[in-house]
C-alpha cells in the first residue's frame, strides 16, 4: 500500500482491487473485524461541510474498535494562522491516521508531506478518491465485476469526475464524460487517466453530448453543478448546464440494466430528476453506504491491519 491516499493513482491496480475485496468482506462480516483498530484513532478535519464523509469515517472507525476525533477549521489553531506543516507534525503525535477535506488540493499534499502517519484525502477542489472507491464497489456489487463495464458521467468535470475517471482508468472500466464547454475535466487529470488506461485497456472518452456519453452505458452518474466554494457562480452554472439533467429519457439510452449513481448530496430538478434518483435504477444509497465499507478497508490497509 502507499503511505497515504491522496489520489486513486496512488494505488496500483492490484491494490485497488484488493481494497474493494476487503470492503466486500467488511460489509459481509463486520463483527469479524470489530477489534482490528482497537486503541487507534483518526483525526477528521473539515474545511467544508460533510454528511457522508464525516459520519462514514466516524462510524467506520468505531466499528473497527477505534476512535474518531472530529476537527473543524473553525476550532483548530489553523484558523488563527498555525501552519499546516506544524499541525501535521502535532496531530501525528496524537492520532494514527489523518483524514482531511479542504478547498485547496495542496493543503492535503502539504499535510501528507509533514505528517508521520497516513493521510487520507476526504475531498479537495480537485479530487475525491474515497468517493471513487465507493462508486466502483457499487458497480462491482451490481454487475459482479468491473472489467468491460462502462460508466457515463454527465456534467461538471469536477473533483468527483476527476477521481472517478482516474479510478476507471486504473480499474479497466470504460469511462465517458459529457460536460458543457468550459466545464471539462482538467487536462492534467485527463492525461493521467490516459496513462493509467494504457496499462489496463480502459477506454476514456470526453465530449459535450450527454446522449452520446450515456448510450449503452452500464451506469450513468451525475454530481451537483455547483460544488462547495463555487456558490457565487450558481446562476451562471444553472444556465450553462441546461440540457445536462439526467432524466428518464437519458437513462433510456443507457443499457437495459443500467444503474444511476450520484455521490450525494443531490439537487432534484437540476443534475438529476426525482424520477431517476428516486426510481428503480438508482443505487445512490447503496453507494453512500459503500463509502463506509471502502473507507474501513482503506484505514485497515494504510495501518497494515488487514
Ligand atoms: N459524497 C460526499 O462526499 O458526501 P459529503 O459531502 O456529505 O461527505
Ligand atoms: N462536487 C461536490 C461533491 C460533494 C461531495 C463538491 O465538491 O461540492
Amino acid at each position: 500500500m502507499p503511505e497515504h491516499l491522496i489520489s486513486i493513482a496512488d494505488l496500483e491496480e492490484g491494490q485497488l482491487e484488493s481494497i474493494l475485496e476487503l470492503a466486500q468482506e467488511l460489509d459481509a462480516r463486520p463483527q469479524a473485524h470489530r477489534d482490528a483498530l482497537r486503541g487507534r484513532s483518526i483525526g477528521l478535519y473539515f474545511e467544508k461541510s460533510s454528511t457522508r464523509t464525516r459520519v462514514s469515517f466516524g462510524a467506520g472507525m468505531a466499528q473497527l474498535g477505534g476512535q474518531p476525533i472530529f476537527l473543524s477549521s473553525r476550532d483548530l489553531q489553523i484558523g488563527r494562522g498555525e501552519t499546516i506543516a506544524d499541525t501535521a507534525r502535532v496531530l501525528s503525535r496524537y492520532v494514527n491516521l489523518i483524514m482531511l477535506r479542504t478547498f485547496e488540493h495542496r493543503t492535503v499534499v502539504e499535510m501528507a508531506e509533514h505528517a508521520t502517519v497516513p493521510v487520507i484525502n476526504g475531498l479537495t477542489d480537485e479530487l475525491h478518491p474515497c468517493q471513487a472507491l465507493a462508486d466502483l464497489m457499487t458497480v462491482r456489487q451490481e454487475f459482479g465485476g468491473l472489467r468491460g463495464r462502462r460508466i457515463a458521467y454527465i456534467g461538471d468535470g469536477n473533483n468527483v469526475a476527476h477521481s472517478l475517471m482516474i479510478a476507471c482508468a486504473r480499474a479497466g472500466v470504460d469511462f465517458s464524460i459529457a460536460s458543457p464547454p468550459g466545464y471539462e475535466v482538467a487536462g492534467k487529470y485527463l492525461d493521467l487517466a490516459g496513462e493509467l488506461a494504457a496499462g489496463t485497456g480502459a477506454g476514456i472518452e470526453t465530449g459535450t453530448d450527454p446522449r452520446a456519453a450515456a448510450a449503452g452505458a452500464d451506469a450513468v452518474y451525475s454530481d451537483v453543478w455547483t460544488s462547495m466554494g463555487q456558490e457565487q457562480e450558481r446562476e451562471q452554472r444553472l444556465a450553462d448546464f441546461d440540457g445536462y439533467t439526467v432524466d428518464d429519457d437519458l437513462m433510456s439510452r443507457a443499457s437495459d440494466d443500467a444503474i444511476y449513481l450520484h455521490c450525494l448530496p443531490c439537487h432534484r430538478g437540476e443534475e438529476v430528476t426525482a424520477s431517476v434518483v428516486d426510481g428503480p435504477r438508482s443505487r445512490v444509497f447503496d453507494q453512500a453506504e459503500n463509502r463506509m465499507h471502502t473507507q474501513k478497508a482503506v484505514m485497515l490497509r494504510l495501518l497494515d491491519r488487514a
